[in-house]
């Protein structure tokens, strides 16, 4: 597939995988995306992951028609683009390959060898020409590892943005919503460096660009501006759509009813959108997406043990490691003797940044009454106002 005249992808679709990065559901698979720039000199954008080695460069051969590639660059050292490195190293020993100098130490940590003699440090602003096109690399650490650098090809017009930009799912599989699984991608994997992915949106901007071409997922050739604007907003932290996440977990179904009430009741209210996730069936991940997409949280657990309920704390532990800040977050809380979970909630929320709590907290005593369920009510219109 050729991306411009001189640009052509030599990525794999992978259909085996069961968890991506060890922990994502990925029910439509995942793309590894590879790159080659035929010119002069030919350079091979990363390497694929574990098993597709083969053909990735049957894919570079048939891309080459005989000719032999120059350089390999590395733009990301994570093994679901680095594991075929020493693959390629070995089929083209004239190549060198272009990474960061902490690429290098990475590679040499997984790999065994950093390629002395084979390789050629870069960082911020250093180019390297392939004859009418010239590479210029911008360092993005921390989006996602700290050796990252995106490419820029200034003839072509297209920046190579390594997990930026990335989604979830194999490229043979047709999906019409890109911002789903890249969200859920984003905030799961990039999320926490919101801070770095903003310095590295600033550098984009001031270039000139006409495709985009991340490591995971669809090029994107079209409406830039789109996708430019939903990363400044994931970025920055800021509210991508109006509505309310409910996050729950509940043992025998009366905190599951409480949950179901709450949302009837802020639908009823005309509240957008009100996205309702059960922590114990439903994909965490899809739950923490939701948590930073929407301007409201509400959790709801059942107490237990004196405490939140287990998949409520993996639940908020996942939204502190993810940086959760901006947002406003209300509290439901069931317990039949001693209800204590909306207390312990509150206490790990309130140590995120610039949260605001709304009141009520709910207090359910086992199963919904006259007096919960006006709690209930109290809290929709708190959250609706
Ligand atoms: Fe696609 Fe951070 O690896």
């Amino acid at each position: 597939m050729k991306i411009t005249e001189d640009i052509v992808y030599i990525g794999v679709n992978d259909h085996e995988i069961d968890l991506f990065e060890g922990q994502y559901e990925v029910p439509n698979g995942m793309a590894y995306n590879s790159y080659v720039i035929i010119d002069e000199k030919v350079a091979v954008m990363d390497s694929v992951g574990g098993q597709f080695g083969s053909e990735w460069l049957g894919n570079l051969a048939a891309a080459l028609d005989g000719r032999a590639p120059d350089y390999l660059v590395v733009q990301h050292v994570e093994p679901d683009h680095s594991a075929n490195v020493e693959r390629f190293m070995d089929s083209y020993p004239e190549a060198v390959i272009v990474a960061s100098a902490k690429a290098f130490d990475m590679l040499r940590n997984l790999y065994g060898t950093d390629y002395a003699g084979r390789n050629l440090v870069v960082k911020e602003g250093d180019e390297l020409s392939l004859g009418r096109h010239a590479l210029k690399f911008i360092a993005a650490p921390m989006v996602h590892w700290p050796e990252v650098i995106m490419t820029y090809d200034a003839l072509d017009k297209v920046v190579f943005t390594a997990d930026a930009f990335g989604k979830f799912g194999a490229l043979d599989v047709e999906e019409d919503d890109w911002a789903c699984e890249a969200r859920r991608y984003y905030f799961g994997i990039v999320g926490k460096f919101g801070k770095q992915v903003t310095a590295v949106l600033n550098k984009v901007a001031a270039l000139e660009v006409s495709a985009i071409c991340p490591l995971h997922g669809p090029m994107l050739t079209s409406e830039l501006d789109y996708y430019l604007g939903l990363y400044k907003t994931w970025a920055a932290y800021e509210v991508e759509s109006e509505g309310v996440a409910i996050a729950y977990c509940s043992v025998y179904g009366n905190t599951k009813e409480a949950a179901l009430l709450l949302a009837a009741e802020l639908e009823q209210a005309g509240c957008p959108k009100v996205a309702v996730s059960d922590l114990a069936r439903d994909d965490m991940a899809e739950a923490v997406e939701d948590a930073f997409r929407y301007g409201s949280l509400v959790l709801i657990s059942t107490t237990y043990n004196a405490d939140m309920f287990p998949f409520m704390k993996v639940f908020i532990d996942h939204l502190a490691d993810h940086a959760f800040q901006n947002r406003r977050v209300a509290f439901v809380e069931n317990g039949s003797w001693a209800p204590n979970a909306a207390k312990v909630m509150k206490a790990k929320v309130e140590t995120m940044k610039n949260i605001e709590i709304v009141e009520p907290t709910v207090t359910v005593r086992g199963a919904l009454d006259d007096a919960s369920r006006a709690q209930i009510k109290e809290l929709t219109a708190a959250l609706v106002g």
